[in-house]
């Protein structure tokens, strides 16, 4: 298994979504050989969205002309993501909720993938993802509660934001939630305790 193995919350060691994206790695590889690899976002801070942070493959790259020695660094630090997530077969991400969506740390990486003719293309029935068969899985962390009847339903959009990215691609994600963090500790401990047992009944 090739494994690609996210984190981009800011909570360090408090963080659940951290939590959960190591369990449900450790589930996945048990005690078999692996290759796995780490990547933590907030620890990177991959830059905004430009033409110059564009890995080379996308067309819109090449406006920005001939990078110098920081900017190249910055491009091949794209290409090597793009390159990282289109040879993984498993990718695991831990993802709060952080002001009604992703962290812009996430959102960068994700702003890397979207590449024509790599990991979708635009075909006569419109556009088509590149990446199916691949195996996405996010540990989504939240202190509020979104699910369907409930009054803040309307206001997911990191749930509903990477369904629509990985979607576009080819992928349908499984998710591991943990919700109403905030809203007191018995529902923090319940949530916690309905993801871990989530996480035990994925597919290894
Ligand atoms: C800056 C910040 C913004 C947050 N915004 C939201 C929000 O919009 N909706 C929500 O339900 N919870 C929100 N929360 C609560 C987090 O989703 C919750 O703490 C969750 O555990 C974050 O995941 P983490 O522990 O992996 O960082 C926010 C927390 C922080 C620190």
């Amino acid at each position: 298994m090739k494994l690609l193995h996210l984190d981009a919350s800011i909570l360090g060691t408090g963080s659940v979504s951290r939590e959960l994206s190591a369990l449900i790695v450790r589930r996945l590889t048990g005690d078999a050989p692996a290759a796995v690899t780490y990547r933590d976002l907030v620890a990177e801070d991959p830059p905004h969205l430009t033409a110059a942070t564009l890995p080379g493959a996308h067309p819109v790259s090449a406006m920005a002309g001939t990078l110098d020695a920081a900017g190249q660094d910055v491009r091949d630090a794209s290409d090597r993501m793009l390159a990282e997530f289109v040879a993984a077969d498993t990718v695991v991400i831990g993802v709060p909720m952080y002001n009604f969506t992703i962290p812009s740390q996430l959102k960068a990486w994700i702003d890397r993938l979207l590449v024509p003719g790599t990991t979708f293309r635009y075909g006569a029935a419109g556009p088509e993802g590149l990446m199916g068969g691949k195996r996405v899985i996010l540990a989504l962390a939240r202190g509020g509660f979104y699910g369907p009847g409930t009054a803040s339903v309307s206001a997911e959009h990191a749930e509903h934001y990477l369904r629509t990215v990985f979607g576009f691609m080819g992928i349908v994600p499984e998710l591991v939630l943990a919700e109403g963090l905030a809203a007191g500790e018995p529902n923090k401990a319940q949530a916690l305790a309905s993801a871990r047992d989530a996480v035990g009944q994925l597919a290894a």
